[in-house]
Order: C-alpha cells, then structure tokens, then sequence
C-alpha cells in the first residue's frame, strides 16, 4: 500500500516508516518538523535501504494537504500532533489548533482525493482514571484532565462522527499506553527538547550524568511499591501494531478501536532498577510530591488487538531500557 504518514519523521513515525518499509509498503511523509529532524530520513534509509519521500508541510494546510494527498495513497497514519501535556495547559488554543483543526483539515483533503482509510494515533490518555484496571475498549470514555487529552478524545469523535456519515471510511484508533525505547541499531529514538516530560528519557538523561537525579512523583500512591504504575510498551512493538491494523482493516468500513500496550504494569522504581541494570550506571532519584492530574495505575487490556489483529507486543521491559539506552549513548 502507498500510505500517506504524517507525523513521519517523529518519535512513533520514524519507527512507524521503517515498519512499512520492511512490510513491503511505501510510506510518504508529510511533516512540518515542529518536533523532528530531517536527518531522520538519512537514518531509515540507513536502516531499510530505501530513503522515504517527505513534504515538509503543516496538516493545517489545506490547499498544501489537497495537493500531496492527490498523490494516490491508499490510506493515512496519522501521527502530526503536538504532545506535551504541559504546554497544553499553557496554549490551549495552539493544541487545539494543530491537533483538532489540522486533523479536521487533513481529513478534508483525503475526502476529496478519495483516501478512506486512517490509522489513528490516540492514547490511554482518553480513559480518564477508570475506576477498574486493565483499561479495555469498551470503557466509556473519561474526562481529560489537560487540553492534550482533549484534542485527542475530540480527535477521536471528529473521527467516528465523519464515519457514521461516511459509511465507506475504515478508521483505526490505536489508544497508545506508554511508548519507549528506541530502533535497536540505536538511529532512531525519542529525542525531547528541554527537560523531558516523560520517564524513560528522564532516566536516560540520568543514566548519562546530564540531569543529576530522577525525581519521583509520589511515593504514596496504593501501588506494590507506592510508585505510579504504568504500561510500558516499546516503540518497536508499537510500530508493527500499526502495519496490523492497516493489513487487517484496510478496505474494511466502520470504526476499529484497539489498545496497544504489553498488558502489565511497571513500577516507576521498577523502571529505574531495569535502567540501572541495563545501563550499569547508578541513577538517583528522589521521592517528591504526586503531580497533578497523574493517575496511580494504567494498564491495557490487550487481548482484542491480540484475537483481532493477532498483533501481541514482544519486547519486555529490559529490552526496552537496553535499546533506550543504545540510543542515548549513540548521539553522544
Ligand atoms: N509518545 C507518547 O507517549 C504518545 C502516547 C500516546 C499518543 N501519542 C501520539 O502519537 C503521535 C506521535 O507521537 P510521537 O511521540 O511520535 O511525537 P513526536 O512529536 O515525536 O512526533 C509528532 C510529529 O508530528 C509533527 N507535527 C506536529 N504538528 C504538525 C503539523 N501541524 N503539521 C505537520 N507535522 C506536525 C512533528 O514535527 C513531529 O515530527 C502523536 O499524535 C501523539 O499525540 C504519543
């Protein structure tokens, strides 16, 4: 298949391009490189042999979206999104835009080329704190507790509304639980700018003496240990997810929604000890105050992805950390 990828050149897509590539389909990017790097392409072509094509343009773009899209695709991942959940409490009208409006624009431009298949990055992020674990698909859905969450629970409806009204669309909505880890040839992996949100480049950062200790939000939380659990899954795993679900619903109408996690919960303390292990670096942390808007535990329940998409995540926790840590010392 000739798949229109945006977000392409990010975290998810790199890995996402590469898994195409090697499933035999031809992806093509479309990114605004907000949050990425156009060295990426020279990376998966370093990986795969093939040098992926790439427009740089913004999914907000319609008459630039119209255009490429016309290109004859048969279907779309969609991963252009904004992602830090702090900023969007600062510029809520900036997520809104880019990731609402861009999505609205996008799908206008594959409705007038005739693209009716999309896989859909959403996230765990869409259950709110549910009051029973695993997480499954037919939980209704929860309340945000950031404008991040927002776009994507209204992503998701934008979606499902322009299904029902188009009966032809197939739509994917892969809720994503905690993606790490990194390409294990050690080219392509997550690489935020400033201070990192998320856990494992925290640790990594640690691990490499270039942030001074990991700090712990809430050691007080009715978990084994009293850290937020959470389901990690590596980013390697998650990429071949998304070739699942196009192989399996491309073609086929109606909205398929499917968690992509490993089904088992970590610890963060258990994280930093897989770190340590892996890395064969000491890394300190501290215990502070529980942040805002955390829940203590998430998982997935992950066997509608398993029977229906016979995808299943393979890669364990120490593999994550191992392949996080390949990456970090790479771009050193
Ligand atoms: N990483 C996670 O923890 C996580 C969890 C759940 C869901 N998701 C979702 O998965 C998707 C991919 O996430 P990621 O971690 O790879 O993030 P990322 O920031 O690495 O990748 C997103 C890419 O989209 C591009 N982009 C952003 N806005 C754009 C626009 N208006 N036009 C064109 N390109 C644009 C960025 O330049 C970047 O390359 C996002 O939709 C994100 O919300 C991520």
């Amino acid at each position: 298949m000739r798949v229109l990828v945006t977000g392409g050149t990010g975290f998810i897509g790199s890995h996402t391009v590469v898994s195409l590539i090697e499933g035999g389909h031809e992806p093509v990017i479309v990114d605004n490189l907000a949050n990425s790097q156009p060295s990426v392409l020279d990376r998966v072509a370093s990986i795969t042999g093939v040098a992926p094509e790439m427009h740089r343009a913004d999914i907000r773009d319609l008459e630039a979206m119209t255009a490429i899209a016309s290109r004859g695709f048969d279907a779309c991942i969609h991963f252009a999104a904004l992602k830090a959940v702090g900023e969007s409490v600062e510029e809520p009208l900036l997520y809104y835009d880019n990731n609402v409006a861009g999505t609205v624009t996008l799908l206008m431009a594959l409705e007038a080329a005739g693209v009716e298949s999309i896989v859909f990055s959403s996230s765990a992020t869409v259950y709110g704190d549910p009051d029973s674990l695993p997480m499954t698909e037919e939980m209704p859905l929860g309340s945000a507790t950031n404008p991040y969450g927002w776009t994507k629970i209204t992503m998701e409806r934008v979606l499902a509304d322009l299904q029902a009204a188009r009966s032809g669309w197939s739509v994917s909505l892969l809720r994503y639980f905690n993606p790490v880890g990194a390409h294990p040839s050690g080219q392509l992996g997550e690489d935020p700018s400033g201070v990192p949100n998320n856990l494992m480049p925290y640790v990594a950062r640690v691990a490499a003496g270039r942030l001074p200790k990991v700090e712990v939000f809430g050691g007080d939380y009715p978990t084994p240990d009293g850290t937020g659990v959470r389901d990690y899954v590596h980013v390697v795993d998650l990429a071949e997810g998304h070739i699942a679900a196009l192989d399996r619903h491309h073609g086929d109408p109606g909205v398929h929604v499917y968690n992509l996690g490993t089904g088992r919960g970590h610890s963060v303390l258990e994280v930093i000890k897989a770190y340590e292990e892996e890395s064969g670096r000491p890394i300190p942390y501290e215990i502070v105050d529980r942040r805002p808007g955390d829940v203590a535990a998430s998982w997935a329940a992950v066997n509608k992805a398993e029977r229906e998409l016979s995808w299943k995540a393979r890669r364990d926790l120490h593999e994550m950390c191992a392949d996080s840590w390949r990456w970090e010392q790479a771009r050193r």
